[in-house]
């Protein structure tokens, strides 16, 4: 596709997370929001009527979208059982996508669209907006200028406190298994585990411990309580490259943190500490060599760091990719850390991320 065309972009799944991308789509004028897929109808037409799409151009079933031929590209933002599906449609039918995370339900869908890929690749992107923080952006930087000097260790938070017990939250698909596939583990720790892979390098080997504290859970249809059968809890200690080690630990019933996903990585001569919840900060100590005293400061983010995430979705589009987009080698890396997370959880001991 020609650098500055612009780009006619079909969503599917107009849910939560939906309104981020239609404001995203909205800040930019390459992509042009010009098709709608969801099975809800009262909300498909809603959200039709708010963006002046017409009916011809709202869809139930999402290959009608994705094959409907002035799509340009996709966005998905569907349930984590359809991931793979929508994937593999946009593979089929050759249409670019940005894809939310987790990237599939498991690693074996994440295997099975690899062979498909590779005999056909699209521009592919994945949903792990965390790169997409000033401050995480800023802090790779300053890594990659050996500011902290040899980096040995970090520590990696990803809290939440709407699962809590206290809330009641009722039996959402975020806790069926069959549609989540993981709870906390692939909800926040996808975003973790990406985080570290953008800051630090590959994962090497995980041994992970999951628990879920809320065993049961109201189903809103029927009132009646259902298993959870998924993770609210999900502490691993890690080896990444260069031997670098790090500690993990994500829940959603972390009561007072409402999106706190952290990062502090520890090197020699210093230490870096970033928060989502404070984008534009980067927090650096430093030890100077001559009288060994520890300075700590804040650090203004340069121009430039701030890149919204769907102008790397129109980099990919038009093949001006670069080695910082979150594409579909990442979300199959990931894929297989949660897996061997979940495995390493099971054994009780630490698990290789290649066997
Ligand atoms: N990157 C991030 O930070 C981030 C944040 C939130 C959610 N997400 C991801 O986005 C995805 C959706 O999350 P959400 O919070 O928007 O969920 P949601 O339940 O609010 O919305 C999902 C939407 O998909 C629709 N849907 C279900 N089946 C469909 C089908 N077959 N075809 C078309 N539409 C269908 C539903 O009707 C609903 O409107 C999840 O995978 C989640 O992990 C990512």
């Amino acid at each position: 596709m020609t650098v500055n065309k612009v780009i006619k972009v079909g969503l599917i799944g107009l849910g939560g997370m939906a309104d981020a991308h239609r404001r995203m789509i909205s800040e930019l004028d390459q992509l042009q929001l010009s098709a709608l897929c969801d099975v809800n109808d009262e909300l498909l037409n809603k959200v039709g009527e708010e963006e002046g799409i017409g009916e011809e151009k709202r869809f139930n079933k999402m290959e009608a979208l994705i094959q409907y031929p002035t799509v340009d590209a996709v966005i998905s933002i569907v349930p984590n059982d359809l991931h793979a599906k929508v994937l593999e449609l946009c593979i089929r039918h050759q249409k670019p996508i940005m894809a939310e995370k987790p990237f599939t339900l498991n690693f074996k869908e994440a295997e099975f669209l690899a062979e498909l890929y590779e005999k056909t690749p699209i521009p592919c992107m994945v949903g792990f907006s965390y790169r997409y923080i000033p401050a995480f952006r800023y802090a790779k930087k300053l890594l990659e200028e050996n500011k902290i000097g040899t980096l040995r260790h970090l520590e990696v938070r990803y809290l939440q406190s709407f699962g809590s017990p206290i809330f009641d939250v009722p039996y959402l698909w975020r806790f069926n298994k069959a549609i989540t596939g993981t709870g906390a583990l692939g909800d926040l720790g996808a975003h973790m585990i990406d985080s570290a892979r953008f800051l630090v390098g590959e994962f090497k080997s995980v041994s992970a411990l999951m628990r879920t504290f809320v065993p049961e859970r109201r189903n809103p249809a029927s009132c009646n309580m259902h298993k959870v059968k998924v993770d609210d809890y999900v502490s691993f200690h890690a080896v990444l490259e260069h031997d670098v080690v790090g500690a993990f630990l994500t829940t959603r019933n972390a009561i007072g943190s409402g999106n706190q996903h952290e990062v502090t990585l520890y090197g020699d001569i210093g230490t870096i500490h970033v928060n989502c919840e404070k984008p534009d900060e980067v927090l650096l100590s430093l030890v100077d060599g001559n009288d060994l005293q520890t300075t700590k400061e804040t650090m203004e983010i340069p121009p430039g760091y701030r890149r919204q995430q769907l102008e790397d979705f129109i980099a990919i589009v038009t093949g001006q990719g670069h080695k910082e987009i979150p594409d579909f080698h990442d979300g199959y890396q990931n894929q297989k850390v949660l897996e061997r997370i979940i495995e390493s959880a099971e054994k009780g001991q630490s698990v290789n991320i290649d066997e």
